[in-house]
């Protein structure tokens, strides 16, 4: 298997009225192309950290991040930006959409810089995109004129639109209802069956439940993780009982 995200021996600490929190404590993860993987643990554990240092948002203090071929920690921040927003897609708890464009046209703006000539092909992308989410009629919306769930799937389609190779989530069902998020997981679903790595933080036993290797993390650390292996068509349930059984074991 070919490695696509390989972070080895990751310090990283903050400082805060003074004080160093140590918040990656010499992590080690390696992420293999066409993975599913979800982050579990406490609040505070360093999920979003570890989320942010992998994808080159954030530095490290010391270690290495590999992304491919890219040494991400020796890139500056120039190429950093260019690796995100051509082969990398984000999504966060609330999709950040401009208020004053269209979701369509919030789908397509990041990708301008890029293909600035290329407005109408983005645009069909856009669209088919999202017609495959089932939120086709929506694309001439105003972000206030539609719900939660649905900014989301669009946040999906933004991510989506350069075709990473990754998409990084950062608990990106934690602000919707129960059928919204499951509505979200089937897109990411189908959207790792098609080949793209996806790595997700998630509080949600559920959603841990369908990604395919569980990692745990408690103060700075990877303390455990769980193969669970592709989810096909068996009941759900087995697995987000195995994933809670494991996450209180972590917890105690
Ligand atoms: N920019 C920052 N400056 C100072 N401290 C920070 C910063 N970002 C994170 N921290 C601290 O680092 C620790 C880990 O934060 P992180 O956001 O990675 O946790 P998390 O596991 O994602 O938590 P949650 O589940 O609440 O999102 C916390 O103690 C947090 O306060
Ligand atoms: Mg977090």
């Amino acid at each position: 298997m070919k490695k696509i995200i390989d972070g080895q021996r990751i310090h990283k600490s903050f400082t805060a009225e003074k004080e160093s929190i140590k918040v990656l404590r010499d992590v080690s993860v390696t992420i293999y192309e066409g993975e599913f993987i979800a982050v579990m643990g406490p609040s505070g554990s360093g999920k979003s950290t570890l989320l942010y240092t992998l994808s080159g948002m954030d530095t490290v203090d010391s270690g290495k991040v590999a992304f491919i071929h890219h040494n991400l920690t020796e890139c500056g921040e120039a190429e950093l930006a260019d690796i995100r927003r051509q082969q990398m897609g984000f999504v966060f708890q609330q999709p950040a959409f401009l208020k004053n464009l269209t979701i369509i046209d919030n789908i397509i703006l990041p990708s301008m810089r890029d293909n600035r000539k290329q407005v109408k092909a983005l645009t069909n992308k856009a669209q088919q995109l999202l017609e495959r989410t089932g939120i086709g009629d929506l694309a001439d919306r105003m972000t206030h004129q539609v719900s939660g769930g649905q900014l989301q799937r669009a946040g999906i389609c933004r991510a989506l639109i350069n075709e990473p190779k990754i998409i990084f989530g950062d608990e990106p069902t934690g602000a919707l209802n129960s059928k919204s998020a499951q509505e979200i997981m089937d897109q990411f679903l189908q959207t790792n069956q098609e080949g793209t790595t996806i790595m997700l933080v998630t509080h949600d036993a559920k959603v841990a439940a369908q990604s395919e290797r569980v990692l745990f993390m408690k103060d700075g650390q990877i303390v455990d993780e769980l193969q669970l292996g592709k989810l096909s068509n068996q009941a759900i349930e087995n697995r987000t009982e195995r994933v809670t059984k494991k996450m209180l074991q972590v917890e105690m």
